[in-house]
């Protein structure tokens, strides 16, 4: 009994969190919870009445269509009810769906049985909603609401170009069309962006930014806003024709003017649909607007009629979520960092929470502007996304979760590592620390100098140079040449062997290219790429030190940005002697040879490269390298300006596709073995 007095209290609570949620994310169009949490409430109160069916009454979220009604509109009854969607989260969830409307369907006739086949939908990430026409005039447009019930949006949805407003072909006495309206990504960019300038607050993602503009008293603000329309359902049809499946009623919207998103098909097999539901969730980013999962559903009409729906939602169509791209969490703290040159940058410590596949619990917050302008706080909790590829991003707080004694961060006035003061120069939106032998910069810079892309020196990473740095044996990269394995056995987790292998990585460092020691230090503005550049006409370290404009100006291809930067690093009497100090040691002779012995010619200079998919004769770096040591660039993603994808095993779908769009011309390995050798091949003839 006790236990059920428990269940009883929890599932109250639970009740109210939705619903509070519900009311935030319907009405408010600001969210206080993410997609995931919200669905774990829902899973964990699905659960508990489960267990205790008395609880499920009719009125619990688990029974009826989320949302809520704002004032702000008049309510509009819907033709019939919009209904919501069951989620899964897995396949196998996908597999006891399709298990329950087989066995649902198997009480049918054969003839019945042999049409189960489905339709794969994208799930658009917008707002749903009913357009009604009369003998082919839009006479209302209403927002789902309770799901009988909706808000009457009509005079804003007039406003969106892609909802026909008057139907062409032939006339229906009552058409009632459903779909998302959404807002397309760089539609959503541009907004915030506007949002940004006129110091307004920013919108989180492009769903919120569709309900907020839909959601507006005034359509002149609607109409401003950019939104589109995918149709994905034949409501109501009186005085119109006969359909048998849900495909011919998608060709008939199309056919009346109703956009339809081209990524439906039709599928019958279990293992297809996933694999496309693979497909889509591979091909998100390159959308134009957000979707959130896949929609599967019986093609069959009258198969749907037999299976019914629920309170909530039909028993023929169920939602597969992708797995989170944004989360909301604590952000526990904003801390400083301080870069190798100094660059002190603001970044969140959040509470661990999966999020694009990966564990988040730090994000960079850029610099002070940004703080700022997403006026984020310690102990706010935060939208968080990452996206695919991309670094995690703080979107911003969720105000209505913030505590009422918060106070907005200030930038500290001193650098975290050495205690000097911050210095923000005007026009720069950065903070640096302007001792340049601030502990914190030392052991960037070394660690830089250390770091694979330049003198790769096996074992020495950012914690064993902060160690060597705070025992006051190295301040500037040549001291680590002077380094005996007696100075390091004196520190701790140091033994025997793991001091004579650094020793011995380090001695073995010494014979790297100089490109590489150019990259180690870290001059600005000079990459790899340029640092090959100028290894090609300045042999050697040494004649580094005398270098002047004119020499490095006959380079082709190296701008008066990266010249002017060069000469001024060997003219600073600070940095100059850090070129002298590693010239004493024997560093920065060897030329440009990556091992002895060998040399390149700059055959891909000038073009760009994406590599992807497992290649035979090289790591994925070492292919890089390949490119780079030979003039070329590497990029992670294709775009306009990449002249060539190459391809191994397994490759990555998007890259592919986006490269097949953009007109990248794809090699495989052997391909791009010969365009190491000889160049471009268009160039050449
Ligand atoms: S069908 C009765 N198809 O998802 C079935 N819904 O979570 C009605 N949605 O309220 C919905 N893309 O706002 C359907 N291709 C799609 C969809 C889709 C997005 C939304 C819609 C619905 C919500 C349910």
């Amino acid at each position: 009994m006790e236990d059920f007095e428990a269940a009883k209290n929890r599932a109250a609570e639970l009740r109210q969190l939705i619903e509070d949620a519900d009311v935030a994310y319907y009405v408010k169009d600001s969210p206080t919870l993410s997609d995931y949490d919200y669905d774990e409430l829902v899973v964990a109160l699905k659960e508990l009445e489960s267990s205790f069916p008395e609880l499920r009454t009719p009125n619990s979220p688990t029974q009826k269509v989320g949302g809520s009604l704002s004032r702000l509109f008049t309510p509009v009854r819907h033709v019939s009810a919009m209904m919501s969607l069951d989620n899964v989260f897995s396949f196998e969830e996908l597999d006891d769906w399709f298990l329950r409307v087989k066995r649902g369907v198997s009480q049918l006739d054969s003839l019945d049985q042999a049409k189960l086949d489905f339709v794969i939908e994208p799930k658009i990430d917008g707002l749903a909603i009913s357009l009604v026409y009369e003998s082919g005039v839009l006479v209302r447009a209403a927002t789902r609401g309770d799901g009988r019930t909706g808000e009457d949006v009509t005079a804003n949805v007039e406003t969106i170009s892609a909802i026909p407003k008057r139907l062409e072909s032939g006339v229906i006495d009552l058409l009632e069309v459903r779909g998302e309206v959404y807002m397309p990504i760089a539609a959503f960019k541009a907004l915030n962006e506007h949002q940004q300038i006129q110091g307004k607050p920013v919108f989180a993602n492009p769903r919120n930014s569709a309900a907020g503009s839909l959601r507006q008293k005034d359509p002149k603000v609607t109409a401003s806003r950019s939104l589109s329309f995918w149709s994905y359902q034949l409501g109501e049809v009186r005085g119109g024709r006969d359909f048998t499946t849900h495909l011919q009623t998608l060709e008939y919207l199309a056919d009346l003017g109703f956009p339809v998103n081209p990524s439906i098909v039709l599928s019958a097999s279990e293992t297809d649909i996933k694999e496309r539901i693979n497909d889509l969730n591979e091909r998100r980013h390159d959308l134009d607007y957000e979707i959130d999962g896949a929609v599967v559903k019986i093609n069959d009409l009258s198969l749907r009629e037999r299976l019914g729906s629920t309170s909530r939602a039909p028993r023929w169509a169920i939602a597969y979520k992708f797995p989170p791209e944004e989360q909301i969490t604590l952000l526990e703290d904003i801390m400083v960092s301080i870069g190798k040159s100094g660059k002190a940058t603001p970044f969140g410590i959040l509470k661990p929470v999966l999020v694009g596949g990966s564990t988040v619990s730090l994000a960079t917050l850029h610099n002070e502007d940004q703080v700022i302008l997403k006026d984020v706080r310690p102990l706010d909790y935060v939208i968080v996304r990452k996206a695919g590829d991309v670094i995690p991003e703080i979107v911003g707080p969720v105000l209505a979760r913030r505590p009422t004694n918060s106070q907005p961060w200030t930038f500290p006035k001193t650098c975290p590592m050495c205690g000097g003061v911050l210095v923000r120069r005007e026009n720069e939106s950065d903070y640096f620390c302007i001792d340049y032998f601030c502990s914190g910069q030392i052991v960037q810079r070394i660690s830089h100098f250390a770091s694979r892309e330049a003198m790769d020196i096996e074992g020495l990473g950012e914690q064993r140079v902060s160690q060597l740095v705070s025992n006051r044996l190295v301040t500037s990269p040549s001291d680590l040449y002077r380094l005996q394995a007696e100075d390091l056995l004196r520190l701790d987790k140091f033994a025997d062997i793991s001091a004579r292998k650094l020793i011995d990585a380090i001695e073995g460092s010494k014979s790297r290219p100089l490109y590489r020691v150019l990259v180690g230090l870290a001059i600005r503005h000079v990459g790899a790429t340029a640092a090959i550049k100028i290894a090609s006409k300045v042999k050697s370290l040494s004649e580094l030190l005398v270098v002047e404009s004119a020499d490095l100006s006959e380079i082709e291809g190296l701008g008066e940005i990266i010249s002017n930067s060069v000469v001024k690093f060997v003219r600073d009497p600070i940095t100059r002697g850090i070129v002298e100090s590693l010239v004493e040691v024997g560093i920065g002779e060897a030329g440009l040879q990556e091992g002895p012995g060998e040399s390149f010619d700059l055959t891909l200079s000038g073009l760009s490269f994406v590599v992807t998919g497992t290649l035979s004769s090289f790591t994925r770096e070492q292919a890089e390298r390949a490119i780079t040591l030979r003039g070329g660039k590497v990029t992670s993603a294709p775009s306009t300006k990449t002249n060539y994808l190459v391809v191994g095993e397994n490759p990555g779908a998007s890259k592919l596709t986006k490269a097949e769009r953009l007109g990248v011309r794809i090699i495989d390995e052997n391909e791009f073995l010969e365009t190491l050798e000889r160049g471009d091949g268009d160039k050449v003839g």
